[in-house]
């Protein structure tokens, strides 16, 4: 029950209203307890740094940020996480002692979610497929998991070029790019990862690999799209015998990191399933 203790965590981005976090998030802190709710809401990217101001002024415990503002809100903070400082992104915000932090929880997410399925990234080659704001946080957290390289594979050669260029700034020559066209000839993975939309709803028939390249002996195919739960790459993938995933785990897991930085609780991974199918 709303209460006058109640505390808010909040949601920026634009648009925000498709976001599965509201029900999510609402749906755990009722089931723990946590006299909180979580509100979504859509900010003008010119009204991004008044908003911050305004959940400063009123104390607010903490927010998540979403596109197209992750990058923005960084002036607007006092300390930024160094995982957040490698992927240039934040989508978590906490108040300690009145100072805002920014946090990346999106590629803590992506690693938790493997080491949930017993995946294990050291020193593995990773290809992911993408340049995009997602592309960013798995690659910085797949470097600083030790995978032994990085391919990111891009229609826009430059996009993935400057992914490259900034996490081997901070590793040095782990991550190459190349020509989405091109990565048939790339040496086969272990690890592929979709962060392109490709095969996403209602496009259910785009599958970014092309048609001829094998899967075979890749370790695990993870697509970060979640509707539909599996996609065409993902099922061309269980066809070769990889182990597939969808974009599920690492929202769950983001989320639950999310939650952890801003009360210090775990919350269990079949609450947080739960509360993503069935929010109410
Ligand atoms: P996000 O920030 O959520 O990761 P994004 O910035 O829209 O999403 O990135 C999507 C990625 O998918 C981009 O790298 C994009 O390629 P470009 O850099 O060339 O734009 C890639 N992408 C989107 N649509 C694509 C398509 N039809 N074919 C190939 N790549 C595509």
């Amino acid at each position: 029950m709303i209460n006058a203790s109640t505390g808010l965590i909040s949601l920026i981005g634009h648009p925000v209203e498709h976001s599965l976090s509201p029900q999510m998030h609402n749906y755990i802190y009722n089931h723990m307890g946590l006299n909180y709710v979580y509100m979504a809401f859509d900010v003008q990217p010119v009204d991004v740094g008044e908003s911050i101001k305004g959940f400063k002024a009123l104390k607010v415990k903490g927010f998540n940020v979403t596109v197209p503002h992750k990058e923005a809100v960084m002036p607007f903070l006092d300390h930024i996480d160094p995982m957040a400082e490698l992927v240039g992104a934040v989508n978590t915000v906490v108040s300690r002692d009145g100072m805002l932090i920014g946090y990346n929880t999106d590629g803590v997410g992506f690693m938790r979610s493997l080491e949930y399925r017993g995946v294990d990234v050291k020193n593995k080659k990773a290809l992911i497929l993408g340049a995009g704001g997602a592309c960013k946080a798995v690659a910085a957290a797949l470097a600083m998991r030790g995978v032994q390289r990085i391919t990111i594979a891009n229609r826009t050669l430059q996009k993935a070029e400057a992914v490259a260029a900034s996490i081997n700034h901070h590793i040095a020559a782990i991550a190459y790019a190349i020509s989405l066209d091109d990565i048939m000839q790339l040496e086969r993975p272990d690890i592929l990862v979709n962060t392109t939309p490709l095969g996403m709803w209602p496009y259910t028939d785009g599958c970014p690999i092309p048609d001829g390249y094998d899967l075979s002996g890749i370790e695990l195919v993870y697509d970060l799209i979640y509707n539909p739960e599996q996609t065409l790459l993902m099922k061309k993938a269980v066809d070769s015998g990889c182990q597939a995933m969808n974009g599920l785990d690492m929202l769950i897991w983001q989320a639950i990191e999310a939650i952890r930085i801003w009360f210090d609780v775990d919350v269990p991974y079949g609450l947080a399933m739960q509360a993503l199918k069935r929010g109410e």
